[in-house]
């Protein structure tokens, strides 16, 4: 007989976040959308050919994202060490398989732009701001600073990563826009966790807010360095800049952040 479908809503606080937070879950969820996939698109997904100016934009997008994915891998695999309970260490392992993920997809679409070497393109193109993010993303870590580190990562970098992916989806060819679609879904789950771990914190511990809006205000002008920078490689017109600024102070703001 078939399962019924679980409702995870219905369950109690605890019992929905070891569910959610669970290798069953992250399996149900991805299989979904990475079944039959390769190098995370359809194989058959046409290649457009672009002008060498675009492609070469293209290829600077992506090192940049490579970077952004490489800081999520090292901090999320870094996190598990000091996470305080087992189903955030497991939520954590699953993120960190995300991770991994993400970089192989994009060092992939590299390789198929022709890029022979991906590791040197992303260090010749990265970013400084980026550089500097994922620094000091891997020193809160470090510093064992578990709510700091958690808002840093599943907050501001998901928020971000998320807001840029889903506008430069809007925009790319198709191959692009399969790889990045698939890679949205986890860092939709990715920010539900953060947001989820510190709702609860920021609601028990007023002093909290004060300690986060410091990392915030460190943080926030690489962000936005990032954002214009990101910008200008995918190409994105004027007038369209504003609504990345708004997705990514939206997640910031649904914990109480203004
Ligand atoms: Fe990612
Ligand atoms: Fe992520």
């Amino acid at each position: 007989m078939a399962q019924e479908p679980l409702d995870v809503h219905a369950l109690e606080p605890d019992a929905f976040r070891e569910k959610v937070q669970s290798f069953d879950f992250w399996f149900d969820s991805v299989q979904g959308y990475l079944d039959g996939l390769e190098h995370g698109h359809r194989p058959d997904t046409p290649e457009v050919a672009l002008a060498e100016p675009e492609r070469d934009r293209l290829v600077t997008t992506l090192c940049n994202y490579c970077v952004g994915e490489t800081a999520a891998l090292e901090g999320a695999g870094g996190l598990i060490q000091i996470a305080p309970n087992r189903p955030s260490k497991i939520f954590l392992a699953t993120q960190t398989v995300d991770e991994g993920r993400h970089l192989e997809v994009l060092s992939w679409r590299l390789r198929e732009l022709g890029v022979a070497d991906p590791e040197a393109e992303i260090e010749a193109r990265a970013s400084r701001s980026l550089l500097e993010f994922k620094r000091k993303l891997l020193a809160l870590v470090r510093g064992r600073d578990w709510l700091a580190a958690v808002f840093a990562q599943n907050v501001i970098l998901e928020a971000m990563e998320f807001s840029v992916f889903q506008l430069h989806a809007q925009s790319a060819d198709p191959r692009t826009r399969e790889v990045l679609a698939g890679i949205i879904k986890d860092e939709r789950r990715h920010i539900g966790f953060g947001e989820n771990e510190l709702g609860r914190r920021l609601r028990e511990m007023p002093l909290l807010r004060e300690r986060l809006t410091a990392v915030r205000e460190e943080l926030d002008p690489l962000v936005l360095r990032s954002f214009e920078e990101a910008m200008d490689s995918i190409g994105t017109p004027r007038e369209e800049r504003p609504e990345l600024g708004r997705s990514y102070l939206q997640a910031v703001e649904r914990l109480g952040f203004v």
